[in-house]
């Protein structure tokens, strides 16, 4: 009964629209992949692809409920390296990492930019690095609240400059940057699909990239580890999930549409202006995704763990 049920549903799969749960405020930067994406699939899929966003808890509410959704096929999850690192941050998650989900593929790893409302003081790194570390106490640096990318970031940040700075964490990192370029919050770590237009429109001021090399769109943007700050470095792949137990024919249908998704030239110029790319076909898998979040769940964890910072 279930290998027929499986064919008819891999034949008539999807017969219905499908809902992309993303697991921050709309407007961020998971929010403006999750969009690129739903587009080009749904017309691999034939079927429209609807965001949800369910922000909170640094992207653990949202990938909860996909954790316990229906597993017919009809609800994915686009999370971030945040889907590791919250394993080790959260003790008590509502779902169990490594079981709950089923991987469909990787679609893109996105540097991340350290910046500062526009007016913030200091000229370069150099001077913002000593800048932080006096006035520690007195500045407030924004993120997407525990678990998120912008959140880690801005751990490996306080722990590279020893500078306890106050965070003030938003339902997502697109809520954070209106009130950056408002001038209510001081800095940021965010990545680069959110901060790459701002930065050119002088909104907010840039100060260093955290990936191995310079960016091609921000070419005079330092990187952290040029600057004196190489444990800040961070590069925030995404992954596609869906519960556990949905059909395998379901997952590959979804693997195969997000691989023609990702090779779409127009989905690769639209993420090269924000500073990334697709992930290739060969990552776009299920095996792929499942390799990298075991390998992140076991790189995180004692970094998570010796910087001592837990979200309960
Ligand atoms: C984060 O992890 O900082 C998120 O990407 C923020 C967001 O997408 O809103």
């Amino acid at each position: 009964a279930t290998l027929l049920a499986s064919t008819a549903l891999a034949q008539g799969y999807p017969e219905r629209q499908i809902t992309m749960v993303v697991p921050f405020a709309a407007g961020g930067p998971t929010d403006t992949v999750g969009r690129l994406v739903a587009e080009r699939m749904s017309e691999q899929l034939g079927q429209q692809i609807l965001i949800e966003n369910v922000g909170g808890a640094g992207g653990t509410l949202g990938a909860a409920q996909v954790a316990g959704a229906e597993p017919d096929g009809y609800t994915i999850l686009l999370h971030h390296i945040g889907m590791a690192t919250s394993e080790t941050l959260y003790r008590e998650l509502p779902y169990e990492t490594t079981t709950a989900f089923a991987p469909i593929g990787l679609v893109t790893e996105v540097p991340m930019t350290i910046v500062a409302r526009a007016d913030f003081e200091p000229a370069d790194i150099a001077s913002f690095v000593a800048y932080v570390k006096e006035n520690a106490d007195t500045i407030t640096m924004a993120n997407a609240g525990i678990g998120s990318a912008s959140h880690l970031c801005g751990m490996l940040f306080m722990q590279a400059t020893e500078s306890p700075i106050v965070t003030v964490p938003y339902r997502g990192a697109g809520p954070a940057m209106t009130e950056l370029v408002g001038g209510q919050i001081d800095i940021m770590c965010d990545q680069t699909t959110n901060t790459t237009e701002q930065i050119k429109g002088g909104t907010v001021k840039a100060y260093a990239v955290t990936a191995p090399e310079r960016l091609e769109i921000l070419p005079d943007l330092p990187t952290t580890a040029e600057s004196g700050l190489p444990g800040v470095e961070v590069t925030v792949w995404h992954g596609l999930y869906a519960p556990a137990g949905t059909p395998p024919e379901a997952v590959e249908r979804l693997s195969a549409a997000l691989q023609s998704a990702l090779a779409d030239p127009g989905i690769a110029e639209q993420l090269a202006e924000l500073g990334t790319a697709p992930s290739p076909a060969e990552d776009a898998t299920p095996a792929a995704l499942e390799a990298r979040l075991t390998e992140e769940l076991a790189r995180w964890k004692p970094i998570i763990e010796e910087a001592g910072v837990y979200a309960d």
